[in-house]
């Protein structure tokens, strides 16, 4: 497996939703084609409103649909996203149909549970971990360093 770039890391507490705006905000601001943004967390943890921050942080504000059954969903922003969801993917091999490796060319990606195909995230990934304990909401980040300037 390809090294796991971790230069970068930090904890952000997410006790409201003002909390993801700003947390989706400053991620908005470091895409850019061939960025890919991995949201691991359990069901509910807060993958799609931190994808709906950074998409509303980048001027979309029309609905931001969860893409659970079309499994990717792309956004005509500067860049280009295609956010993904790849709880129901069945192999990784769909990844190729989905067309990913475009995606990724063209634009920047978000991919909520990115466990269904962790191969196709290119090294220099910024991982954003979400949990929900004892009601506390919690992103734990690790990247490539250049995101000290941006999150
Ligand atoms: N920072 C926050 N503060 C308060 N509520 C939040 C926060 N982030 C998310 N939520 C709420 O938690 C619920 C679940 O969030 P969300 O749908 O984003 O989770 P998810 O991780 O995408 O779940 P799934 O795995 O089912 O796709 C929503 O009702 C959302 O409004
Ligand atoms: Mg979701």
């Amino acid at each position: 497996m390809a090294p796991i770039c971790e230069t970068f890391r930090r904890e952000f507490p997410l006790p409201d939703l003002d909390a993801t705006a700003r947390l989706g905000a400053g991620i908005a601001s470091g895409l850019k084609p061939g960025v890919a943004v991995a949201l691991w967390g359990d069901l509910g943890s807060g993958k799609t409103t931190l994808a709906r921050a950074i998409l509303r942080a980048l001027g979309v504000s029309e609905d931001v649909p969860s893409p659970t059954f079309t499994l990717v969903q792309s956004y005509d922003t500067k860049p280009p996203v295609a956010h993904y969801d790849l709880y129901r993917l069945k192999s990784p091999r769909e990844m190729a149909e989905l067309g990913f490796d475009d995606a990724l060319a063209d634009g920047a990606v978000l991919v909520e549970w990115p466990e269904r195909a962790p191969e196709v995230l290119p090294p220099e990934a910024l991982h954003v971990r979400l949990s929900l304990q004892e009601g506390l909401r919690l992103a734990r980040l690790t990247g490539p360093g250049e995101w000290e300037a941006h999150v």
